[in-house]
């Protein structure tokens, strides 16, 4: 038997008890009649003590040879510590030990495994096995584990079916590129990794299941932020005989059982607001309404002036931002270099400041007087004190610009409390979404999402307007969930890819399949899917999903341990028939 105990469990009613514990060396204090041997394992650590009066001499000797990350069992009485540790559970206990065995030994580890750990990110990764062995990923995972755990109980008591679905498969279209997989038993041709399983959960429906879920992973082809990994997990869902009103009510309800369960939150019913609502108030469809600085529209206001940068421009916008009227001309000018860096990209900023005494004064004094700039004031809600920050442009871009600045300064101002959860449902999605690139529209969702009927008549004339059963769950200005109601009939899907550019011949051959199950007996059927590991890292007050996961992908893809993707062998490539030509 390696162990009776864990070395988190053992506390002062345990005295007196004979144990055996196994673990691996935490720490080593020699104080040379006396060492101190700290043992750690998943469920905690104890102190083992070796002394020159109550060891043996070979025994305290040994012990001394130990080095951390050894991984050793010994048996042992508990007793009473001298001096008690109150940070540590098993802090009032130690373990007087009598026999020790190493069970292997380890090289020096090339960083610290304590909570705050020497090593840099890159190295940690690299040696992510011994990352795990600390807390903070240690407990990362079992968190994670325990919302699965919740997210299934919690599915399977409202009566869904957990359903795997293949993962070699061929392209679905969620917007991102395709991971493939070229297939040795039929020449040249590919599979592709799922970039989730929509078209499977929505044939699953056709099949009569009924009520679906999947704790499924992802894989897309994109580049990589602090909350994107290529492979990563989904809770998928799909119900049939429901409409938006169905699936937005149950998914809230599973949502605030998980906030409650896991965070101990309650929160009433979730508030809801238009896509265009969204883009109009916070230049986001995943706004964070953890907080104001709601965005003023100011063109009104703005346009009868002198003023030729705000006359040109198609949107001038403000925000208030809390007390910033004490900001110095410096601190403005580093929060106007902020936003003209390349990666938010605004040519200026106008601002306000709203002085104690009621007056105003602003970086264009030249145009605007006390009068106008009250206006100003009035629109973006500022009070004494507030700064006005404004900007103009193409109104895309100045939506995108102005909410990039009021997320910064709300993480600045210490507004983005990680442990308030605001959930909000996005809903009223465009179908479709104009692409500069290849100009022309794609499905803004995906290609089975159904339009709104009293919009259809819209998709030749003004395609941009036509609204889509299609909703996002965001929480805390991320979008965690996404969904929609499903086209489930043939001529409405084939109307789609018709709009989306596919010839009926294309349709068919990337889609046949599923128009051809629609002519079977399709119900009507909607759903969504959460991003499995950003809920978790949210719940976890953090925004980087890669804390999260066992064993993520750096920032380039790359998986920095096993050290992949890698060149493959020519005996491969042949029976594969790939000719590489680099
Ligand atoms: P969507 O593409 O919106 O919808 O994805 C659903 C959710 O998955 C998460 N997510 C990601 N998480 C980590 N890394 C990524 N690269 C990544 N990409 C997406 C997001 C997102 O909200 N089939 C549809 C769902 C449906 O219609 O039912 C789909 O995949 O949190």
């Amino acid at each position: 038997m390696y162990r009776s105990h864990t070395c988190g469990e053992l506390r002062i009613s345990d005295i007196n008890k004979e144990v055996t514990l196994s673990g691996w060396v935490q720490r080593v204090k020699d104080r040379g009649v006396l060492n101190w041997v700290v043992i750690r394992d998943r469920y905690g650590i104890t102190q083992l003590v070796f002394d020159e009066e109550r060891t043996p001499a070979a025994l305290l000797e040994r012990s001394k040879k130990l080095g951390r990350e050894f991984v050793i069992q010994v048996k042992g009485n508990v007793i009473e510590r001298e001096s008690k540790n109150p940070n540590m559970p098993t802090g009032d206990i130690e373990i007087l030990v009598n026999e020790l065995i190493i069970l292997n030994q380890a090289i020096v580890p090339p960083f610290t495994i304590e909570d705050e750990t020497d090593g840099g990110e890159d190295i940690r990764m690299k040696y992510r096995y011994l990352d795990i062995r600390r807390n903070p990923v240690k407990n990362s995972l079992l968190f994670r584990h325990q919302i699965a755990m919740q997210v299934r109980n919690y599915l399977s008591n409202q009566g869904f079916i957990e359903v795997e679905t293949p993962y070699l498969i061929k392209s679905t279209p969620e917007g991102a590129r395709d991971f493939v997989v070229p297939s040795r038993m039929n020449e040249g041709q590919f599979y592709a990794l799922p970039q989730s399983p929509q078209t499977f959960k929505q044939l699953l429906m056709v099949g009569g299941m009924d009520k679906y879920f999947q704790i499924v992973k992802c894989f897309r082809d994109e580049d990589l932020r602090a909350d994107r990994q290529p492979e990563f997990t989904q809770i998928d869902c799909e119900m049939a005989f429901v409409e938006q009103e169905d699936i937005l009510n149950i998914f809230e309800g599973f949502t605030r059982h998980l906030l409650k369960e896991i965070k101990g939150v309650e929160i009433g019913d979730f508030p809801r607001m238009t896509y265009k609502e969204a883009m109009k108030t916070y230049g986001n469809d995943k706004p964070d309404i953890r907080f104001g600085m709601k965005f003023g529209e100011l063109n009104e206001v703005t346009q009868h002036k002198e003023f030729n940068v705000f006359n040109d421009a198609e949107l001038v916008v403000g925000i208030a931002v809390p007390g910033g009227a004490s900001y110095t001309r410096k601190e403005i000018d580093k929060l106007i270099d902020w936003i003209k860096r390349p990666q938010v990209g605004a040519l200026g900023m106008v601002y306000v400041k709203c002085n104690e005494d009621g007056t105003y004064k602003s970086s264009v004094d030249k145009f605007y007087d006390q009068d106008d700039l009250a206006k100003w004031a009035k629109v973006t809600g500022a009070k004494t004190g507030d700064l006005i920050c404004v900007l103009s442009g193409q109104t895309n871009k100045v939506r995108g610009q102005l909410s990039a600045l009021r997320m910064e300064l709300a993480e600045r101002l210490g507004l983005r409390n990680p442990e308030e959860f605001a959930p909000l449902w996005v809903v009223d999605f465009p179908l479709l979404e104009w692409d500069e690139e290849t100009e022309r529209y794609h499905a803004m969702h995906h290609p089975f999402t159904s339009p709104k009927p009293e919009d259809i008549s819209l998709l030749d004339a003004k395609p941009g307007d036509v609204r889509a059963n299609a909703y996002d769950l965001v929480l805390n200005g991320n979008e965690i969930g996404g969904g929609s109601i499903r086209i489930h009939d043939k001529e409405t899907q084939a109307l789609m890819f018709d709009h989306l550019g596919f010839t009926p011949e294309e349709a068919k051959e990337q889609f046949g399949f599923l128009m051809d199950a629609f002519q079977y007996g399709a119900p009507p059927h909607g759903g969504i899917a959460f991003g499995f590991d950003r809920l978790v890292a949210i719940l976890g007050g953090q925004e980087t999903i890669r804390d999260f996961i066992a064993f993520p992908k750096n920032n380039s893809g790359r998986d920095v341990m096993i050290d992949a993707p890698a060149n493959i062998d020519k005996e491969q490539l042949a029976a594969l028939n790939i000719k590489l030509d680099l």
